[in-house]
Protein backbone atom coordinates (compact mmCIF):
# COMPACT_ATOMS: atom_id res chain seq x y z
CA UNK A 1 0.00 0.00 0.00
CA UNK A 2 1.34 3.19 -0.99
CA UNK A 3 0.90 6.18 1.90
CA UNK A 4 1.96 10.05 1.63
CA UNK A 5 5.48 8.88 3.73
CA UNK A 6 6.28 6.25 0.50
CA UNK A 7 5.28 8.76 -2.23
CA UNK A 8 7.98 11.02 -1.02
CA UNK A 9 10.58 8.47 -0.42
CA UNK A 10 9.80 8.04 -3.81
CA UNK A 11 10.83 11.57 -5.33
CA UNK A 12 13.81 11.76 -7.06
CA UNK A 13 16.45 14.36 -6.58
CA UNK A 14 17.03 14.56 -9.96
CA UNK A 15 13.12 15.45 -10.72
CA UNK A 16 12.74 17.28 -13.46
CA UNK A 17 9.49 19.70 -12.31
CA UNK A 18 6.31 18.28 -14.19
CA UNK A 19 5.41 20.53 -16.55
CA UNK A 20 2.34 19.77 -19.71
CA UNK A 21 3.41 19.65 -22.87
CA UNK A 22 1.79 20.24 -26.62
CA UNK A 23 2.28 17.00 -28.70
CA UNK A 24 5.26 17.84 -30.72
CA UNK A 25 4.65 17.73 -34.70
CA UNK A 26 5.95 14.75 -35.92
CA UNK A 27 8.83 14.88 -38.66
CA UNK A 28 7.92 14.62 -42.31
CA UNK A 29 7.02 11.33 -44.05
CA UNK A 30 7.31 9.22 -40.51
CA UNK A 31 4.12 7.75 -40.20
CA UNK A 32 2.55 9.14 -36.44
CA UNK A 33 2.26 5.46 -35.06
CA UNK A 34 5.61 4.15 -35.43
CA UNK A 35 7.12 5.68 -32.43
CA UNK A 36 3.80 6.91 -30.59
CA UNK A 37 2.53 6.07 -27.51
CA UNK A 38 -0.40 4.74 -27.18
CA UNK A 39 -2.61 4.56 -23.95
CA UNK A 40 -5.24 1.52 -23.76
CA UNK A 41 -8.79 2.64 -22.51
CA UNK A 42 -10.96 -0.18 -20.98
CA UNK A 43 -13.82 2.19 -20.98
CA UNK A 44 -15.60 0.03 -18.68
CA UNK A 45 -13.73 0.73 -16.18
CA UNK A 46 -12.11 4.58 -16.80
CA UNK A 47 -14.60 6.97 -15.82
CA UNK A 48 -18.02 6.96 -15.23
CA UNK A 49 -20.00 10.06 -16.91
CA UNK A 50 -23.56 9.18 -15.75
CA UNK A 51 -22.96 7.13 -12.46
CA UNK A 52 -24.38 3.63 -13.48
CA UNK A 53 -21.32 1.89 -11.88
CA UNK A 54 -19.80 1.36 -15.40
CA UNK A 55 -17.33 3.64 -17.37
CA UNK A 56 -18.68 4.95 -20.18
CA UNK A 57 -17.71 7.32 -23.66
CA UNK A 58 -19.20 10.41 -21.10
CA UNK A 59 -16.59 9.41 -18.40
CA UNK A 60 -13.99 8.90 -21.01
CA UNK A 61 -14.58 12.66 -22.41
CA UNK A 62 -14.59 14.33 -19.33
CA UNK A 63 -11.21 13.03 -18.47
CA UNK A 64 -9.49 14.18 -22.43
CA UNK A 65 -7.18 16.45 -20.14
CA UNK A 66 -5.63 14.26 -17.97
CA UNK A 67 -5.04 12.18 -20.89
CA UNK A 68 -3.24 15.73 -22.30
CA UNK A 69 -1.79 15.85 -19.38
CA UNK A 70 -0.23 12.33 -19.76
CA UNK A 71 1.28 13.60 -23.42
CA UNK A 72 -0.32 10.56 -25.09
CA UNK A 73 -0.73 10.34 -28.90
CA UNK A 74 -2.95 8.33 -28.80
CA UNK A 75 -5.84 5.68 -27.43
CA UNK A 76 -7.28 2.50 -28.09
CA UNK A 77 -10.50 1.81 -26.76
CA UNK A 78 -11.47 -1.28 -25.97
CA UNK A 79 -14.62 -2.69 -27.63
CA UNK A 80 -17.83 -0.77 -27.03
CA UNK A 81 -20.52 -1.99 -28.88
CA UNK A 82 -23.68 -3.64 -29.25
CA UNK A 83 -23.21 -6.61 -26.77
CA UNK A 84 -24.69 -9.12 -24.20
CA UNK A 85 -20.77 -8.43 -22.64
CA UNK A 86 -20.21 -11.86 -21.67
CA UNK A 87 -16.79 -11.49 -22.37
CA UNK A 88 -16.42 -7.68 -21.95
CA UNK A 89 -17.70 -6.38 -25.14
CA UNK A 90 -15.67 -9.28 -27.02
CA UNK A 91 -18.57 -10.86 -28.06
CA UNK A 92 -20.26 -8.09 -30.68
CA UNK A 93 -23.76 -7.94 -31.42
CA UNK A 94 -23.53 -5.41 -33.54
CA UNK A 95 -20.26 -3.69 -35.17
CA UNK A 96 -22.17 -0.37 -36.27
CA UNK A 97 -23.96 0.09 -32.51
CA UNK A 98 -22.42 1.44 -29.48
CA UNK A 99 -23.51 -0.70 -26.08
CA UNK A 100 -26.23 1.68 -24.94
CA UNK A 101 -24.45 1.61 -21.49
CA UNK A 102 -21.56 3.33 -22.87
CA UNK A 103 -22.96 5.73 -24.76
CA UNK A 104 -24.54 6.30 -28.32
CA UNK A 105 -22.60 6.91 -31.76
CA UNK A 106 -23.30 9.98 -31.57
CA UNK A 107 -21.57 10.63 -28.13
CA UNK A 108 -18.65 8.39 -30.17
CA UNK A 109 -17.74 10.92 -32.63
CA UNK A 110 -18.05 13.78 -30.26
CA UNK A 111 -15.02 11.86 -28.17
CA UNK A 112 -13.08 11.03 -31.38
CA UNK A 113 -13.77 15.17 -32.45
CA UNK A 114 -12.68 16.10 -29.26
CA UNK A 115 -10.00 13.44 -29.15
CA UNK A 116 -8.80 15.00 -32.24
CA UNK A 117 -8.80 18.21 -30.73
CA UNK A 118 -6.85 17.55 -27.89
CA UNK A 119 -4.17 16.11 -30.34
CA UNK A 120 -4.95 12.54 -29.27
CA UNK A 121 -6.17 10.03 -31.66
CA UNK A 122 -8.25 7.57 -31.10
CA UNK A 123 -8.05 3.33 -32.24
CA UNK A 124 -10.94 1.26 -31.67
CA UNK A 125 -11.31 -2.73 -31.49
CA UNK A 126 -12.07 -5.03 -34.20
CA UNK A 127 -12.96 -8.08 -33.33
CA UNK A 128 -13.28 -10.40 -36.55
CA UNK A 129 -12.92 -14.11 -34.64
CA UNK A 130 -16.07 -14.02 -33.51
CA UNK A 131 -19.10 -12.46 -32.87
CA UNK A 132 -21.98 -12.57 -30.38
CA UNK A 133 -24.61 -15.41 -30.44
CA UNK A 134 -26.99 -12.70 -30.30
CA UNK A 135 -25.29 -11.42 -33.59
CA UNK A 136 -28.50 -11.48 -36.02
CA UNK A 137 -26.22 -13.54 -38.02
CA UNK A 138 -26.33 -16.06 -35.73
CA UNK A 139 -29.61 -16.12 -34.78
CA UNK A 140 -30.79 -16.35 -38.57
CA UNK A 141 -27.60 -19.30 -38.75
CA UNK A 142 -29.52 -20.88 -35.85
CA UNK A 143 -32.88 -20.61 -37.34
CA UNK A 144 -32.17 -21.78 -41.14
CA UNK A 145 -30.60 -24.74 -39.78
CA UNK A 146 -27.89 -27.26 -41.23
CA UNK A 147 -26.21 -27.07 -44.78
CA UNK A 148 -28.06 -23.05 -44.82
CA UNK A 149 -26.05 -20.37 -46.52
CA UNK A 150 -26.37 -18.92 -43.04
CA UNK A 151 -24.69 -21.31 -41.21
CA UNK A 152 -21.84 -21.75 -43.44
CA UNK A 153 -21.15 -18.56 -42.13
CA UNK A 154 -20.01 -19.95 -38.94
CA UNK A 155 -18.58 -23.72 -38.44
CA UNK A 156 -21.39 -25.52 -37.60
CA UNK A 157 -20.77 -29.42 -37.84
CA UNK A 158 -22.20 -32.68 -37.34
CA UNK A 159 -21.58 -34.33 -33.73
CA UNK A 160 -19.74 -37.68 -33.52
CA UNK A 161 -20.56 -40.73 -32.15
CA UNK A 162 -23.67 -43.07 -33.18
CA UNK A 163 -26.06 -40.30 -32.59
CA UNK A 164 -23.73 -37.18 -33.00
CA UNK A 165 -23.91 -36.90 -29.47
CA UNK A 166 -19.97 -35.97 -28.72
CA UNK A 167 -18.22 -33.27 -30.12
CA UNK A 168 -16.91 -33.13 -33.76
CA UNK A 169 -13.23 -33.21 -32.93
CA UNK A 170 -11.42 -32.71 -29.42
CA UNK A 171 -10.82 -28.95 -29.49
CA UNK A 172 -10.33 -27.11 -26.18
CA UNK A 173 -11.73 -23.38 -25.58
CA UNK A 174 -9.23 -20.97 -24.85
CA UNK A 175 -11.24 -20.16 -21.51
CA UNK A 176 -11.59 -23.91 -20.19
CA UNK A 177 -14.34 -26.49 -21.87
CA UNK A 178 -15.16 -27.81 -25.29
CA UNK A 179 -14.70 -25.80 -28.03
CA UNK A 180 -18.30 -27.02 -29.56
CA UNK A 181 -21.56 -26.14 -28.62
CA UNK A 182 -24.87 -28.12 -29.61
CA UNK A 183 -27.98 -26.72 -31.11
CA UNK A 184 -31.43 -27.95 -30.86
CA UNK A 185 -31.20 -29.82 -34.21
CA UNK A 186 -28.31 -31.49 -33.01
CA UNK A 187 -25.15 -29.43 -34.82
CA UNK A 188 -22.38 -28.01 -33.33
CA UNK A 189 -20.71 -24.60 -33.62
CA UNK A 190 -17.13 -23.83 -32.57
CA UNK A 191 -16.33 -21.23 -30.38
CA UNK A 192 -12.53 -21.18 -29.27
CA UNK A 193 -13.43 -18.44 -26.58
CA UNK A 194 -17.12 -18.44 -24.34
CA UNK A 195 -19.79 -20.54 -25.47
CA UNK A 196 -21.42 -16.54 -26.65
CA UNK A 197 -19.11 -16.12 -28.87
CA UNK A 198 -18.98 -18.50 -32.25
CA UNK A 199 -16.12 -18.69 -34.24
CA UNK A 200 -16.84 -17.30 -38.16
CA UNK A 201 -16.00 -19.06 -41.03
CA UNK A 202 -13.50 -16.62 -43.33
CA UNK A 203 -13.88 -19.24 -46.19
CA UNK A 204 -17.06 -17.22 -46.15
CA UNK A 205 -17.44 -14.40 -49.04
CA UNK A 206 -20.25 -12.74 -46.75
CA UNK A 207 -17.98 -12.90 -43.77
CA UNK A 208 -15.09 -11.40 -45.82
CA UNK A 209 -17.20 -8.69 -47.21
CA UNK A 210 -18.41 -7.77 -43.94
CA UNK A 211 -15.44 -7.28 -42.59
CA UNK A 212 -14.04 -5.37 -45.83
CA UNK A 213 -17.03 -2.67 -44.22
CA UNK A 214 -15.98 -2.49 -40.83
CA UNK A 215 -12.81 -0.36 -41.53
CA UNK A 216 -14.17 1.86 -43.34
CA UNK A 217 -17.33 2.75 -41.24
CA UNK A 218 -14.52 3.27 -38.56
CA UNK A 219 -12.36 5.29 -40.49
CA UNK A 220 -15.49 7.52 -42.21
CA UNK A 221 -16.41 8.39 -38.43
CA UNK A 222 -12.97 9.83 -37.44
CA UNK A 223 -11.15 6.32 -35.74
CA UNK A 224 -7.56 7.09 -37.17
CA UNK A 225 -7.18 2.51 -36.72
CA UNK A 226 -7.63 -0.31 -35.29
CA UNK A 227 -6.83 -2.77 -32.55
CA UNK A 228 -7.51 -6.37 -34.16
CA UNK A 229 -8.83 -8.90 -32.03
CA UNK A 230 -6.54 -12.47 -32.00
CA UNK A 231 -5.92 -12.16 -35.96
CA UNK A 232 -4.12 -15.90 -35.09
CA UNK A 233 -7.08 -17.85 -35.13
CA UNK A 234 -8.75 -16.97 -38.38
CA UNK A 235 -8.34 -19.54 -40.22
CA UNK A 236 -9.07 -23.12 -39.44
CA UNK A 237 -8.44 -26.15 -41.69
CA UNK A 238 -11.89 -27.93 -43.50
CA UNK A 239 -10.65 -31.48 -41.72
CA UNK A 240 -10.99 -29.86 -38.08
CA UNK A 241 -8.38 -32.80 -37.41
CA UNK A 242 -7.84 -34.05 -33.36
CA UNK A 243 -5.12 -32.02 -31.61
CA UNK A 244 -4.80 -34.91 -29.16
CA UNK A 245 -5.38 -35.50 -25.34
CA UNK A 246 -2.03 -33.19 -24.44
CA UNK A 247 -2.46 -30.50 -26.43
CA UNK A 248 -2.75 -27.27 -23.82
CA UNK A 249 -5.58 -24.72 -24.45
CA UNK A 250 -3.00 -21.96 -23.69
CA UNK A 251 -1.10 -23.81 -26.44
CA UNK A 252 -0.42 -20.25 -28.46
CA UNK A 253 1.62 -19.25 -25.46
CA UNK A 254 3.31 -21.89 -24.22
CA UNK A 255 4.42 -23.74 -27.09
CA UNK A 256 6.17 -23.70 -30.46
CA UNK A 257 4.02 -27.02 -31.42
CA UNK A 258 2.01 -26.65 -34.92
CA UNK A 259 -1.65 -25.98 -34.44
CA UNK A 260 -5.03 -26.81 -37.06
CA UNK A 261 -6.51 -24.02 -35.36
CA UNK A 262 -3.50 -21.38 -34.59
CA UNK A 263 -1.18 -19.03 -36.58
CA UNK A 264 -2.10 -20.74 -40.35
CA UNK A 265 -0.36 -19.71 -42.97
CA UNK A 266 -3.65 -18.90 -44.43
CA UNK A 267 -4.42 -16.32 -42.62
CA UNK A 268 -1.95 -13.87 -44.22
CA UNK A 269 -3.77 -14.08 -47.53
CA UNK A 270 -6.69 -12.25 -45.51
CA UNK A 271 -4.70 -9.87 -43.37
CA UNK A 272 -3.50 -8.62 -47.11
CA UNK A 273 -6.90 -8.08 -48.80
CA UNK A 274 -7.91 -5.85 -45.02
CA UNK A 275 -4.54 -3.83 -45.43
CA UNK A 276 -5.67 -2.93 -48.66
CA UNK A 277 -9.10 -1.75 -47.63
CA UNK A 278 -7.09 0.86 -45.02
CA UNK A 279 -4.92 2.06 -47.78
CA UNK A 280 -7.94 3.70 -49.48
CA UNK A 281 -7.18 6.22 -46.38
CA UNK A 282 -4.14 8.03 -45.32
CA UNK A 283 -2.22 7.60 -42.01
CA UNK A 284 -4.46 4.29 -41.07
CA UNK A 285 -2.86 2.23 -38.17
CA UNK A 286 -3.52 -1.60 -38.00
CA UNK A 287 -2.12 -3.75 -35.15
CA UNK A 288 -2.30 -7.00 -34.10
CA UNK A 289 -3.22 -8.96 -31.00
CA UNK A 290 -1.10 -11.91 -32.15
CA UNK A 291 -0.08 -14.00 -29.24
CA UNK A 292 2.36 -16.56 -31.06
CA UNK A 293 5.00 -18.52 -29.82
CA UNK A 294 7.97 -16.98 -32.00
CA UNK A 295 9.52 -13.22 -33.23
CA UNK A 296 10.10 -15.73 -36.70
CA UNK A 297 6.31 -16.51 -36.53
CA UNK A 298 5.57 -12.44 -35.00
CA UNK A 299 7.46 -10.81 -38.08
CA UNK A 300 5.16 -12.62 -40.48
CA UNK A 301 2.46 -10.49 -39.56
CA UNK A 302 3.99 -7.49 -39.78
CA UNK A 303 5.27 -7.40 -43.42
CA UNK A 304 4.75 -4.62 -45.41
CA UNK A 305 1.59 -5.37 -47.22
CA UNK A 306 -0.05 -6.39 -43.22
CA UNK A 307 -0.31 -5.48 -40.17
CA UNK A 308 1.39 -1.89 -39.07
CA UNK A 309 2.42 -3.30 -35.70
CA UNK A 310 1.96 -6.22 -33.23
CA UNK A 311 2.07 -5.89 -29.63
CA UNK A 312 5.10 -7.57 -28.59
CA UNK A 313 4.07 -10.07 -25.70
CA UNK A 314 7.55 -11.78 -25.51
CA UNK A 315 8.90 -8.68 -23.71
CA UNK A 316 5.87 -8.40 -21.85
CA UNK A 317 6.20 -12.29 -20.91
CA UNK A 318 9.90 -12.05 -19.81
CA UNK A 319 11.00 -12.20 -16.18
CA UNK A 320 13.02 -9.75 -14.13
CA UNK A 321 15.96 -10.66 -15.67
CA UNK A 322 18.53 -8.99 -17.32
CA UNK A 323 19.64 -11.17 -19.82
CA UNK A 324 16.23 -12.43 -20.46
CA UNK A 325 14.82 -8.69 -21.14
CA UNK A 326 17.79 -8.04 -23.30
CA UNK A 327 17.31 -10.80 -25.48
CA UNK A 328 14.28 -10.28 -26.19
CA UNK A 329 14.55 -6.37 -26.88
CA UNK A 330 17.50 -7.68 -29.49
CA UNK A 331 15.40 -9.78 -31.07
CA UNK A 332 12.45 -7.79 -31.19
CA UNK A 333 14.34 -4.95 -32.39
CA UNK A 334 16.16 -7.57 -35.01
CA UNK A 335 13.23 -9.39 -36.34
CA UNK A 336 10.77 -6.58 -36.84
CA UNK A 337 13.90 -4.94 -38.75
CA UNK A 338 13.75 -7.22 -40.72
CA UNK A 339 10.30 -6.75 -42.06
CA UNK A 340 10.82 -2.71 -42.11
CA UNK A 341 8.46 -2.34 -38.97
CA UNK A 342 9.55 -1.16 -35.40
CA UNK A 343 8.62 -3.38 -32.22
CA UNK A 344 5.38 -2.15 -30.26
CA UNK A 345 6.40 -2.68 -26.39
CA UNK A 346 3.62 -3.80 -23.79
CA UNK A 347 3.76 -4.60 -20.20
CA UNK A 348 0.27 -4.90 -19.18
CA UNK A 349 -3.42 -5.26 -20.86
CA UNK A 350 -6.88 -5.93 -19.42
CA UNK A 351 -5.90 -10.04 -20.28
CA UNK A 352 -2.74 -9.95 -18.19
CA UNK A 353 -2.11 -10.03 -14.51
CA UNK A 354 -0.60 -5.96 -13.70
CA UNK A 355 2.92 -6.16 -14.13
CA UNK A 356 3.25 -4.60 -11.12
CA UNK A 357 2.65 -7.37 -9.48
CA UNK A 358 3.67 -9.52 -12.16
CA UNK A 359 7.60 -8.37 -11.11
CA UNK A 360 6.49 -8.39 -7.40
CA UNK A 361 6.53 -12.27 -7.35
CA UNK A 362 9.59 -14.36 -7.74
CA UNK A 363 10.67 -15.80 -10.89
CA UNK A 364 9.40 -19.01 -11.79
CA UNK A 365 5.64 -18.04 -10.77
CA UNK A 366 3.04 -18.15 -12.91
CA UNK A 367 1.01 -15.22 -11.43
CA UNK A 368 -2.11 -16.25 -13.33
CA UNK A 369 -2.54 -19.52 -11.39
CA UNK A 370 -1.01 -17.90 -8.08
CA UNK A 371 -3.87 -15.31 -8.36
CA UNK A 372 -6.34 -17.95 -7.56
CA UNK A 373 -4.66 -19.32 -4.29
CA UNK A 374 -0.57 -19.02 -4.55
CA UNK A 375 1.27 -17.88 -1.15
CA UNK A 376 0.70 -14.25 -0.74
CA UNK A 377 3.46 -14.44 1.69
CA UNK A 378 5.78 -14.28 -1.70
CA UNK A 379 4.04 -11.42 -2.77
CA UNK A 380 6.63 -8.06 -2.17
CA UNK A 381 4.44 -5.43 -3.32
CA UNK A 382 7.74 -2.39 -2.67
CA UNK A 383 9.82 -4.18 -4.69
CA UNK A 384 6.95 -4.92 -7.69
CA UNK A 385 6.75 -1.53 -7.41
CA UNK A 386 10.15 -0.36 -7.78
CA UNK A 387 10.15 -2.89 -10.89
CA UNK A 388 7.55 -1.81 -12.63
CA UNK A 389 9.11 2.19 -12.32
CA UNK A 390 12.10 1.01 -13.59
CA UNK A 391 10.49 -0.98 -16.36
CA UNK A 392 8.87 2.00 -17.84
CA UNK A 393 11.49 3.94 -18.35
CA UNK A 394 13.46 1.31 -19.89
CA UNK A 395 10.29 0.31 -22.41
CA UNK A 396 9.74 4.30 -23.03
CA UNK A 397 13.38 4.85 -24.10
CA UNK A 398 13.44 1.95 -26.32
CA UNK A 399 12.58 2.31 -30.27
CA UNK A 400 9.59 1.43 -31.61
CA UNK A 401 6.05 2.49 -29.97
CA UNK A 402 4.71 1.90 -26.74
CA UNK A 403 0.75 1.27 -25.05
CA UNK A 404 0.09 1.88 -21.90
CA UNK A 405 -2.84 0.34 -19.84
CA UNK A 406 -4.83 2.31 -17.87
CA UNK A 407 -3.78 3.03 -14.42
CA UNK A 408 0.03 1.63 -14.80
CA UNK A 409 0.68 5.23 -15.08
CA UNK A 410 -0.92 5.25 -11.19
CA UNK A 411 1.42 2.37 -10.36
CA UNK A 412 -1.66 0.17 -9.48
CA UNK A 413 -1.22 -3.32 -8.61
CA UNK A 414 -3.37 -6.19 -9.38
CA UNK A 415 -6.23 -6.81 -7.23
CA UNK A 416 -5.25 -9.80 -6.10
CA UNK A 417 -8.14 -10.15 -3.29
CA UNK A 418 -11.35 -10.10 -5.48
CA UNK A 419 -13.96 -12.24 -4.05
CA UNK A 420 -14.62 -14.83 -6.48
CA UNK A 421 -18.31 -14.06 -5.86
CA UNK A 422 -17.88 -10.25 -7.85
CA UNK A 423 -16.23 -12.34 -10.71
CA UNK A 424 -17.57 -11.36 -14.04
CA UNK A 425 -14.97 -12.97 -16.74
CA UNK A 426 -16.33 -16.01 -18.03
CA UNK A 427 -12.78 -17.78 -17.66
CA UNK A 428 -13.50 -18.58 -14.02
CA UNK A 429 -16.80 -20.36 -15.04
CA UNK A 430 -15.23 -22.10 -18.29
CA UNK A 431 -12.24 -22.62 -16.56
CA UNK A 432 -14.33 -25.10 -13.53
CA UNK A 433 -13.01 -22.02 -11.18
CA UNK A 434 -8.95 -23.34 -11.45
CA UNK A 435 -8.54 -20.00 -13.16
CA UNK A 436 -9.68 -16.68 -11.56
CA UNK A 437 -9.41 -14.15 -14.95
CA UNK A 438 -9.21 -11.16 -15.44
CA UNK A 439 -11.49 -8.92 -13.59
CA UNK A 440 -8.25 -7.93 -10.93
CA UNK A 441 -6.22 -5.90 -13.69
CA UNK A 442 -10.01 -4.81 -14.58
CA UNK A 443 -10.95 -2.46 -11.73
CA UNK A 444 -12.10 0.60 -12.37
CA UNK A 445 -9.67 3.62 -11.66
CA UNK A 446 -9.06 5.90 -8.85
CA UNK A 447 -9.62 9.12 -9.20
CA UNK A 448 -9.73 10.80 -5.85
CA UNK A 449 -8.13 9.73 -2.95
CA UNK A 450 -11.74 9.20 -1.43
CA UNK A 451 -15.30 9.61 -2.07
CA UNK A 452 -18.24 7.53 -3.66
CA UNK A 453 -15.78 4.88 -6.01
CA UNK A 454 -12.70 6.89 -5.69
CA UNK A 455 -13.80 9.60 -8.08
CA UNK A 456 -14.74 6.82 -10.67
CA UNK A 457 -18.49 7.77 -10.55
CA UNK A 458 -21.65 8.79 -8.09
CA UNK A 459 -23.06 5.54 -8.98
CA UNK A 460 -20.46 2.85 -7.14
CA UNK A 461 -18.20 0.79 -9.31
CA UNK A 462 -19.33 -2.64 -11.56
CA UNK A 463 -16.10 -4.15 -9.62
CA UNK A 464 -15.39 -3.63 -5.92
CA UNK A 465 -12.51 -1.37 -5.41
CA UNK A 466 -10.21 -2.27 -2.39
CA UNK A 467 -9.92 0.05 0.71
CA UNK A 468 -6.41 1.29 -0.07
CA UNK A 469 -6.85 2.17 -4.46
CA UNK A 470 -7.23 5.88 -2.83
CA UNK A 471 -3.24 5.93 -2.59
CA UNK A 472 -2.82 5.55 -5.61
CA UNK A 473 -5.54 8.00 -7.09
CA UNK A 474 -4.84 10.89 -9.45
CA UNK A 475 -5.39 13.14 -6.92
CA UNK A 476 -2.89 11.46 -4.61
CA UNK A 477 -0.19 11.69 -7.00
CA UNK A 478 -0.97 15.22 -9.30
CA UNK A 479 1.57 17.13 -8.84
CA UNK A 480 3.74 15.04 -6.22
CA UNK A 481 7.14 15.16 -7.22
CA UNK A 482 8.41 11.57 -7.24
CA UNK A 483 4.92 9.88 -7.67
CA UNK A 484 4.22 7.25 -10.67
CA UNK A 485 2.23 10.03 -12.47
CA UNK A 486 4.79 12.09 -12.42
CA UNK A 487 7.54 10.25 -13.69
CA UNK A 488 5.63 9.01 -16.37
CA UNK A 489 4.90 12.78 -17.37
CA UNK A 490 8.01 13.19 -17.10
CA UNK A 491 9.36 10.57 -19.15
CA UNK A 492 7.05 11.28 -21.77
CA UNK A 493 8.01 14.85 -21.89
CA UNK A 494 11.50 13.79 -21.90
CA UNK A 495 10.78 11.33 -24.75
CA UNK A 496 9.53 13.45 -26.81
CA UNK A 497 12.61 15.64 -26.29
CA UNK A 498 15.38 13.13 -26.98
CA UNK A 499 14.33 9.54 -27.38
CA UNK A 500 11.19 9.38 -29.75
CA UNK A 501 13.16 10.45 -33.12
CA UNK A 502 16.54 9.40 -31.90
CA UNK A 503 17.17 5.96 -34.08
CA UNK A 504 18.33 2.81 -32.70
CA UNK A 505 20.13 1.81 -29.50
CA UNK A 506 23.61 0.75 -28.87
CA UNK A 507 24.04 -1.80 -26.34
CA UNK A 508 26.83 -0.60 -23.93
CA UNK A 509 28.21 -3.44 -21.16
CA UNK A 510 28.08 -2.16 -17.08
CA UNK A 511 28.25 -5.66 -16.14
CA UNK A 512 25.82 -8.77 -16.22
CA UNK A 513 23.51 -7.28 -13.76
CA UNK A 514 22.67 -4.17 -15.54
CA UNK A 515 20.67 -3.11 -18.90
CA UNK A 516 22.34 -0.46 -20.42
CA UNK A 517 22.22 1.39 -23.81
CA UNK A 518 22.58 4.67 -25.62
CA UNK A 519 19.87 6.05 -27.81
CA UNK A 520 20.90 9.62 -29.01
CA UNK A 521 22.23 11.71 -26.62
CA UNK A 522 20.45 9.24 -23.73
CA UNK A 523 22.12 6.83 -22.09
CA UNK A 524 19.22 4.46 -20.38
CA UNK A 525 20.77 2.09 -17.71
CA UNK A 526 18.42 -0.44 -15.55
CA UNK A 527 20.30 -1.45 -12.59
CA UNK A 528 18.77 -5.38 -11.62
CA UNK A 529 22.20 -5.79 -9.19
CA UNK A 530 23.62 -4.01 -5.99
CA UNK A 531 23.82 -0.26 -6.36
CA UNK A 532 26.34 0.89 -8.78
CA UNK A 533 27.84 3.98 -9.70
CA UNK A 534 26.90 6.11 -12.17
CA UNK A 535 28.77 7.20 -15.72
CA UNK A 536 29.44 11.17 -16.21
CA UNK A 537 26.40 13.14 -17.23
CA UNK A 538 22.92 14.90 -16.44
CA UNK A 539 20.65 12.84 -14.70
CA UNK A 540 17.74 13.52 -16.67
CA UNK A 541 15.34 11.42 -14.80
CA UNK A 542 15.35 8.11 -12.58
CA UNK A 543 12.93 5.96 -10.95
CA UNK A 544 14.42 6.12 -7.67
CA UNK A 545 16.41 8.59 -5.61
CA UNK A 546 19.85 8.14 -5.77
CA UNK A 547 21.67 5.74 -3.08
CA UNK A 548 24.41 8.77 -2.36
CA UNK A 549 25.17 8.84 -6.13
CA UNK A 550 24.55 5.43 -7.34
CA UNK A 551 21.99 4.12 -8.93
CA UNK A 552 19.56 1.46 -6.75
CA UNK A 553 18.85 -2.11 -6.94
CA UNK A 554 15.85 -2.45 -9.44
CA UNK A 555 15.84 1.06 -10.60
CA UNK A 556 16.49 2.88 -14.14
CA UNK A 557 17.90 6.45 -15.13
CA UNK A 558 17.96 8.80 -17.72
CA UNK A 559 21.33 10.22 -18.03
CA UNK A 560 22.40 12.90 -21.39
CA UNK A 561 25.62 11.93 -21.97
CA UNK A 562 26.50 14.43 -24.65
C1 LIG B 1 -8.47 -11.13 -26.83
C2 LIG B 1 -9.06 -10.07 -25.95
O1 LIG B 1 -8.04 -9.17 -25.57
C3 LIG B 1 -9.69 -10.77 -24.79
O2 LIG B 1 -10.08 -9.88 -23.79
C4 LIG B 1 -10.85 -11.58 -25.29
O3 LIG B 1 -11.39 -12.32 -24.24
C5 LIG B 1 -10.42 -12.55 -26.39
N1 LIG B 1 -9.54 -11.94 -27.34
C6 LIG B 1 -11.61 -13.07 -27.13
O4 LIG B 1 -12.17 -12.05 -27.93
Amino acid sequence: VIGQRELRRWTSPFQVAARRRDNPPMPENTPWWRHAVVYQVYVRSFADGNGDGTGDIAGLRSRLPYLRSLGVDAIWVNPWYESPLNDGGYDVADYREIHPQFGTLEEAKLLIEDANQAGIRVLVDLVPNHTSNEHRWFEAALAAGPGSSERDRYHFLPGRGEHGELPPNDWKSVFGGPAWTKVPDDEWYLHLFDTSQPDLNWSNQDVREEFDGCPRYGRDRGAAGFRVDVPPARVKPPAYPDVGEDYDRHHELSTGAESPMWDRDGLHEIVRRWRSVLDEYDDTVMIAEAWVPSWDRLSLYLRPDEYHQAFDFHFLGSEWDPSRISSRIKQAVEKAGSVGAVPTWVLSNHDVVRHATRYALPNGIDSKHWLLDGDRSILDTDRGHRRARAAALLMLALPGSVYLYQGEELGLPEVHELPTDVLDDPVWERSGHSEKGRDGCRVPIPWSKDGSSFGFGEGGSWLPQPEWWGDYAVEAQDGIPGSTLELYRDAMRLRDEHLRDAGDLTWLDDGDAVLSFQKGDIRCMVNFGDPIGLPDGEVLLASEPSDEGRLPTDAAVWIKTA
